[in-house]
């Protein structure tokens, strides 16, 4: 059980104790990639107490922690064991493979789940969470139907034409995702989704395809204002495009009029109303003439949110830290012109070298972000060039040129037996 009493949920704070010495809040990240090293940092500027978690060693926010643990996040036995002799007051999920029902169990006896353990659920589950944000906050989202096997599947893209757009239940950054144009594409895709997401399931999701003009992250924070109420500020819309299926690139802000922007804003509230708790969300929307689409939401800072290291005073990762620690906020905040561009890996190897940096750093308005990974593999994110500029266009320019020089020079030694983690 947890120690000194505390209630489940994070309580309005006025005062911070000292890390190791004294009664400092302890924060454990439940993952501990890039996107953990940056709230350990924002956690541990505020004096708090970091313990970093992942299921490989050495991995980014590990290098920054107070301690850190290599345990298989999936394994309730293990993770709930870990939980209990660490005794955090606070348990971050950065990624969504975690045994999410233990947390569920966790929380309802008196631990504190970042945002709600209910939420990290809802959010890993493609159909749990379209269901929340269309029947429960009535939001806008494209059409959709849940199928569970192939002939279901040809009935349900009758019912919504083509394209349309076929995914695993439980996946992300695209695995089991196909875009069908063409219902002899069907059965390959239906396949692709049912046996590649993160678990076997021959229950499929089916969207409508959004020819979208815009792609946006509304990075949403429920936080504590002064007077100890917690309230949501909406940040401005971050723009994205992705080659792929991978974040590649994203920029803030992205103008909309302001029709468009309000109603981005009620959407992104609707759908955090209903998850609750406090800290950062991603809730990611299309944009199609004046229209909003939601489309699905992290309950933690986004990657694309990157690129709030150089256009808000305080980055997605400041404000979670804030948030999560009970601290209060007051926004929102003027946003400067910038831009993130990924630095990608190339191809399987152990200790990344990154060269050309003298060319990426040759203008003062570049910061290059290193992960710090000790593994590489094709298109595996090793880090980001963040860029300031006069206009969203310059920023762009500078944060590519800058993420491309280094990309060009980047080398590997040769692969190490032990298994590649994924992103
Ligand atoms: N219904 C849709 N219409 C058009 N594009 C879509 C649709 N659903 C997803 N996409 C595109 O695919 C990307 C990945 O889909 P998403 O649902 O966000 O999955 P993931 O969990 O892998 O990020 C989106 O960012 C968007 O570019
Ligand atoms: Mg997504």
């Amino acid at each position: 059980m947890p120690s000194h009493g505390r209630v489940a949920g994070v309580a309005f704070r006025d005062r911070l104790g000292s890390p190791l010495v004294g009664d400092a809040p302890k924060v454990m990240l439940l993952g501990s990639g890039e996107i953990g090293r940056e709230i350990a940092i924002e956690a541990m500027r505020l004096g708090a107490e970091v313990v970093a978690v992942d299921r490989y060693d050495k991995a980014p926010a590990m290098q920054v922690a107070h301690r850190a643990h290599v345990v298989a996040m999936t394994d309730p036995a293990a993770l709930r064991a870990l939980v209990e002799r660490e005794a955090p007051d606070v348990l971050v999920p950065e990624i969504e493979q975690i045994a999410t029902p233990e947390l569920v169990r966790l929380e309802a006896e008196g631990w504190t789940v970042i945002p709600r353990a209910d939420a990290t659920r809802a959010t890993m589950d493609r159909e749990r969470i379209r269901r929340l944000a269309t029947e429960q906050a009535h939001v806008k989202a494209s059409a959709f139907r849940m199928v569970d096997n192939l002939e279901e599947a040809r009935q349900a893209v009758q019912d919504l034409g083509l394209p349309a757009v076929f995914k695993s239940v439980m996946s992300s950054s695209g695995h089991g995702m196909t875009v069908v144009r063409d219902a002899a594409a069907v059965e390959a895709a239906y396949r692709e989704a049912s046996e590649h997401g993160r678990v076997r399931n021959p229950r499929v999701m089916i969207e409508e395809f959004i020819p979208f003009d815009h792609e946006v992250t509304m990075l949403t924070l429920r936080h504590y204002d002064p007077n100890g109420q917690v309230v949501t500020t909406v940040m401005d819309p971050i723009g994205h495009v992705r080659p792929g299926t991978l974040y590649h690139e994203s920029w803030q802000p992205e103008g909309f009029p302001p029709d468009v922007l309000r109603s981005l804003q009620a959407t992104s509230t609707a759908v955090t109303d209903q998850l609750g708790g406090v800290g950062i969300f991603g809730v990611e929307c299309f944009v199609r003439g004046g229209t909003v689409y939601f489309s699905e939401v992290s309950p933690r800072p986004h990657d694309t949110g990157l690129v709030t290291l150089g256009s808000q005073w305080n980055s997605e990762f400041a404000l979670h830290a804030r948030a999560i620690l009970g601290l209060p906020y007051v926004g929102p905040e003027p946003t400067t012109p910038a831009a993130a561009h990924v630095i990608l890996g190339s191809a399987p190897g152990w200790a990344p070298s990154f060269g050309g940096l003298s060319s990426a750093l040759a203008d003062s308005g570049v910061r290059i972000y290193l992960f710090g990974k000790p593994e590489a593999y094709a298109d595996r994110r090793l880090g980001v060039a963040v860029a300031r500029g006069q206009t969203i266009a310059e920023a762009r320019a500078f944060a590519e040129r800058a993420g491309h020089h280094i990309e060009r020079e980047l080398t590997l030694q040769a692969p190490r037996a032990a298994p590649a983690d994924h992103p």
